[in-house]
């Protein structure tokens, strides 16, 4: 492959990386850490499509323009099929998920027409009417978690204490899995999006997750309730290995993502006091803002992978057959030929096109329900907690520079 100007490095956090390396996520700390690295904002200016090297050392194309980023993820000739050689993974754990073991496979990393046979199974689950009837179990779980964070203290960690239980207990309240095992199965979470797991530490937690869901679907299987999994298993239509596969891949999308966008939202308005003062005086902006953060804050912010499956001319470079190619969704969602003065969070500005869920056939399915919960999250702390502030200096912030969601690992609030 020829050599390009701007080599970008997807570097592992401990890897010296060059000064001017395009290191995602790391250099989202120099600066402001809600903005995409400079290197791949200046590869989205100057190379649209450009080299990228990976933690394992391999190497993968990256594309940073919106347009190019809906082409690539709306157009059959990439593949999300993680079997494919020369597919690109962003961890070793990422790697683990999907090529692990046949039982290891999900629909996010399958094509078409495997892909939509697996997903049309749950297209209604997480229908807009079925997800919207849930607002009133999503508020009251919201205040319960807010009654016990506030009770007798002024001060917690949000993440601990709200952005993280909220989706939790709702994704296992939705699945029909035992709330009582979250500390287990979120520990398996964070080794598997962790930039720093070995292949082996990786393997480990993906098996035990798997042998937690294989044991799981066998419970539904005798005593059914009126969650998806026992849905799922009653269908009758999938094996043990594939459910076992589907139940992880929802637990695991269905709170880390969730959490760490109710956290860093919160911190993202807590940095721009106009913008939160804005948002309290008009609560009907929530649904926009919302959307606004989501584009603003982009936490699938490593990229999302996909192989060309034929040679693909794309903003006049040539990608070939076999080789990898990431979407910097973050990068396309600050693009100022879509977004104009993008690298300002403006909670009135209509957010649309953004796609922190992705594009085309793998877009998010949980879409629906992720909406839901962080207007209603959002919406509720800002209302019930006038005095909101952060208890440490922001520098002090330990923001997830080491994981393939992006976020952060605490938020110290006070109120
Ligand atoms: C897919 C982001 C919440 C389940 C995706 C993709 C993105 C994404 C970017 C596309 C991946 C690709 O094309 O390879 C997000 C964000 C969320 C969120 C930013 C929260 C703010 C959720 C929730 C669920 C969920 C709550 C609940 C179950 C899924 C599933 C897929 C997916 C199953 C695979 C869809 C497919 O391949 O057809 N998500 N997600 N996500 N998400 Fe989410």
């Amino acid at each position: 492959t020829a050599q390009r100007p701007h080599e970008a490095h997807l570097a592992h956090p401990d890897a010296p990386a060059p000064a001017d390396a395009l290191t995602v996520p790391a250099t989202r700390a120099t600066g402001c850490p809600f903005d995409p690295a400079p290197t791949v904002e200046r590869a989205r200016r100057e190379e649209p499509v450009t080299r990228a090297t990976l933690w394992d050392g391999s190497s993968c194309w990256l594309v940073t323009r919106h347009e190019d980023v809906r082409t690539v993820l709306g157009d059959p000739r990439f593949s999300a099929d993680a079997a494919r050689p020369g597919f690109p993974f962003l961890t070793a754990g990422l790697r683990e998920l999907a090529t692990g073991t046949r039982a290891s496979r999900t629909f996010i990393r399958q094509d078409d027409p495997e892909h939509a046979r697996l997903r049309r199974m749950l297209t209604a689950e997480f229908m807009v009417k079925k997800v919207e009837a849930m607002r009133p179990e999503v508020q009251r779980l919201t205040d319960e978690l807010l009654d016990a964070m506030t009770d007798g203290r002024n001060s917690a960690d949000l993440v601990a204490e709200f952005a993280l239980p909220l989706p939790s207990l709702v994704i296992c309240l939705l699945l029909g899995v035992p709330y009582d095992d979250h500390a287990f199965f979120q520990q398996r979470s964070a080794v598997l999006l962790s930039l720093r797991s070995t292949a082996e530490e990786a393997r480990a937690a993906s098996d035990e997750l798997l042998a937690y869901m294989t044991q799981l679907a066998e419970a539904k299987r005798e005593r059914p309730d009126d969650g998806i999994f026992s849905r799922l298993v009653a269908r009758g239509e999938l094996d043990s290995q594939e459910i076992a596969s589907m139940g992880r891949l929802l637990l695991i999308a269905g709170h880390e993502t969730t959490a760490n966008m109710t956290a860093l939202s919160t911190l993202a308005l807590l940095r721009n006091p106009g913008q939160q003062a804005r948002l309290r005086s008009e609560p009907s902006l929530i649904k926009g803002a919302v959307e606004e953060l989501l584009r603003y804050l982009t936490i699938v912010h490593n990229g999302v992978p996909r192989v060309a499956v034929e040679d693909v001319t794309l903003g006049g470079t040539t990608i070939r057959a076999g080789e990898g190619v990431l979407c910097a969704l973050n990068a396309a969602n600050r693009d100022e030929a879509v977004f104009p003065g993008g690298d300002t969070l403006d909670v009135g500005r209509d957010a649309r096109r953004h796609i922190a869920f992705g594009f085309g056939v793998h877009q998010c399915l949980g879409q629906p329900l992720a909406r839901v919960e962080l207007q209603i999250a959002l919406e509720t702390l800002l209302r019930r907690l006038p005095e909101l502030r952060l208890a440490v200096p922001f520098e002090e912030i330990p923001f997830r520079h080491d994981m393939g969601i992006y976020g952060v690992h605490a938020l110290p609030v006070a109120w």
